[in-house]
């Protein structure tokens, strides 16, 4: 008999390697994995290219939500790169969203409740089907709550930023370790503390430090996770 097929939401701070993890899940399982952060990347990427940023700053939340109902997202596989990528009003933008500027904004947007319901909207179609992997920061919490497994991922501020200044340059797009490590930390900082939807475990979400974990260690975890939680459906 084939396997029951669950959601699987994966939330945590900023850079503790949701995505890596979440693929591998998803790859093991045969399931689609779901980027919800590359939505509230892709939006904040369209408020920039609208001029809408004039410093640092939140933008004016009318002018983000007069632009909404120009925003088109779309998520499609690309065989030949093994990676799903995110179409902005059919432009493909899954990397130009990852750049440092990008990120120095993104947690801005995520703040905006227009914004918020209009993904969550997309992201809980996408999971209709279930067998679904998704990661963010609410998933567990307001966009499945009822996802059979939700782990919330962390690690100690000094790997993340290791982690992710690594993964910029590796990518050959321009970093400091400096402003990554204060971009983090300023990101967790407003996703945790804004009144839409915060960053926060759910009551029924297990917690995993990967900090001091390798990827293995952590597919051998999560394997036995599963597997229980597949026995008690
Ligand atoms: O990969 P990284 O940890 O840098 O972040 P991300 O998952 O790409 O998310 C970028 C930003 O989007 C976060 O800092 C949040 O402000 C926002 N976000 C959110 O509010 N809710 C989600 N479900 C996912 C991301």
């Amino acid at each position: 008999m084939e396997e029951q097929k669950i959601i699987i939401a994966l939330d945590g701070n900023s850079s503790c390697g949701k995505s890596t993890y979440a693929k591998l899940i998803a790859a093991e399982l045969g399931y689609a994995y779901i980027d919800s952060g590359a939505m509230y990347r892709a939006v904040t990427l369209a408020a920039m290219d609208a001029g809408l940023f004039d410093d640092t700053g939140a933008p004016p939340v009318e002018k983000i939500e007069a632009l909404l109902p120009q925003i088109q997202l779309k998520l499609k596989h690309n065989q030949e790169k093994q990676r799903t990528e995110i179409f902005l009003n059919g432009r493909m933008v899954e990397d130009l969203i990852r750049q440092m500027d990008v990120s120095a904004h993104v947690s801005y947007i995520a703040a905006i409740s227009a914004v918020r319901r209009k993904m969550v909207e997309y992201q809980r179609s996408l999971g209709k089907e279930k067998g679904v992997v998704m990661d963010g920061r609410d998933i567990g919490t307001v966009v499945f709550p009822e996802a059979a497994i939700k782990i919330f991922l962390t690690a100690s501020l000094e790997v993340r930023a290791e982690r992710r200044y690594k993964e910029l340059i590796d990518k050959g797009m321009p970093a400091e370790y400096s402003d990554v490590q204060e971009n983090l930390e300023k990101r967790d900082r407003i996703d945790s503390n804004r009144e839409d939807s915060p960053l926060m475990q759910a009551e029924d979400a297990i917690l995993l430090d990967n900090s001091e974990m390798t990827l293995e260690q952590q597919m051998i975890w999560f394997r036995e996770l599963y597997q229980q939680v597949i026995s008690e459906l």
